[in-house]
């Protein structure tokens, strides 16, 4: 039997390799790159094609394919969303994902995606709150504390200079552990009892819980003027963590409406509701905070540009740090009309 072809095999990042990657090159600064990559995407964001993800839904949860492409090179996720796995010792959301040459059509990357998930949300989360938080805040409420929440918290340390993050959840032992993972770091960490006493003197408010429901994770006279709130838990249909009232008293930013009206905080509102698109800010086309006094929401769903944008961050890693394999994938015999005759001789 012959080897295959160079063309047979594709760069494929391991969980294992994933982890080594990230370590070398440093968590913040994989967070910090990471928003440089995907803010260039954002501003490119005509040269994407653009569609809702593909949702399977169940009563326990979401399957969902993220595709995009900006003409060279393709992308897609494949990620899960599961509240309930928590309890059979199971991730709530687990993803992984390729990147493809559009002249081809062959891969030119397969990854992990969990890790890269938790790293992306967190990098584009902070950098929507550099476009609309208050200027100089410093002060944090991170509200759910699993499997995101220190990604966050980095993420806002790294990109916003936020130097304290109070943390809330409803289950004590995520709170534990998230402060646990998060000394050695530089942040001050407070670990709070209720979700009030996490917002205390937060001027930026991250909810990040799972909950299959209409959740309120924070009602309408729990938020004062002035604050950025980054809701990143309500990213389904069905699945919501703020009170309208919020929505009604704030300037809301999305990511792609089309998206944002079916899985996030919005699908709340008239499907009419004005809201703001984050690129357009990030382009200098439309405002972003307008007052010290206005509450602006980033009501983050997780597009597949900013997976995109990961993916190809990876891709540019591989070179100088190899951390991948290379997976024998793509059927390619010599003679692209002898398929058929490969599999023979592979007897
Ligand atoms: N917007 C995005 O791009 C994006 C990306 C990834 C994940 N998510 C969403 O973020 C959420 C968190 O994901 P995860 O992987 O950290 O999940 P996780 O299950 O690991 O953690 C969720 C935490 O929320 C806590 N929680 C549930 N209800 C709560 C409540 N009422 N008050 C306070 N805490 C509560 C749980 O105890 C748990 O610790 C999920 O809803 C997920 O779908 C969004």
């Amino acid at each position: 039997m012959t080897a295959p072809s160079h063309h047979a095999y594709v760069p494929f990042v391991s969980v294992h390799n994933m982890m080594r990657l990230v370590l070398h090159v440093g968590i913040e600064r994989v967070l910090v790159d990471l928003a440089a990559e995907i803010a260039a995407d954002f501003l490119r964001w005509p040269a994407f094609d653009k569609t809702p993800r593909v949702a399977s839904h169940s009563d326990v949860g979401v399957i969902e394919l993220m595709p995009t492409s900006d003409g060279q090179t393709y992308g897609f996720k494949y990620v899960n969303g599961h509240p309930s796995n928590m309890k059979q010792g199971l991730q709530t959301v687990t993803a992984f994902g390729l990147l493809a040459d559009v002249a081809t059509g062959y891969p030119l990357l397969l990854s992990e995606m969990t890790i890269l998930t938790a790293l992306r949300t967190a990098a584009t989360s902070a950098m929507a709150a550099k476009w609309l938080a208050p200027a100089g805040a410093t002060t944090m409420a991170l509200i759910g504390n699993g499997a995101q929440a220190e990604f966050q918290a980095l993420a806002f340390k790294a990109i916003c200079g936020v130097a304290q993050v109070r943390l809330y959840d409803i289950d004590p032992a995520a709170t534990r552990k998230c402060a646990a993972n998060l000394r050695g770091y530089g942040l001050g960490v407070v670990s709070c009892a209720t979700a009030e006493e996490a917002l205390l003197g937060a001027q930026i408010i991250t909810t990040v819980t799972a909950d299959k429901q209409y959740a309120t994770i924070l009602t309408d006279n729990m938020v004062g003027p002035g604050v950025h709130i980054n809701g990143v838990g309500g990213d389904c249909p069905g699945k919501t963590e703020l009170h309208r009232d919020i929505l009604l008293r704030s300037a809301i930013f999305v990511e792609y409406p089309p998206q944002t009206r079916i899985e996030g905080e919005i699908q709340q509102l008239d499907a009419d509701h004005p809201v703001t698109e984050l690129w357009q800010v990030m382009a200098g086309q439309a405002p972003g905070r307008t007052d010290a006094r206005q509450i602006t929401l980033f009501d983050s769903v997780g597009f597949a540009i900013e997976d995109f944008s990961a993916l190809r961050y990876v891709l540019g890693k591989l070179r100088d740090t190899g951390f991948c394999e290379q997976l024998d994938m793509i059927a390619d015999p010599d003679d692209p009309r002898d398929l058929f005759g490969m599999l023979l001789r592979a007897a």
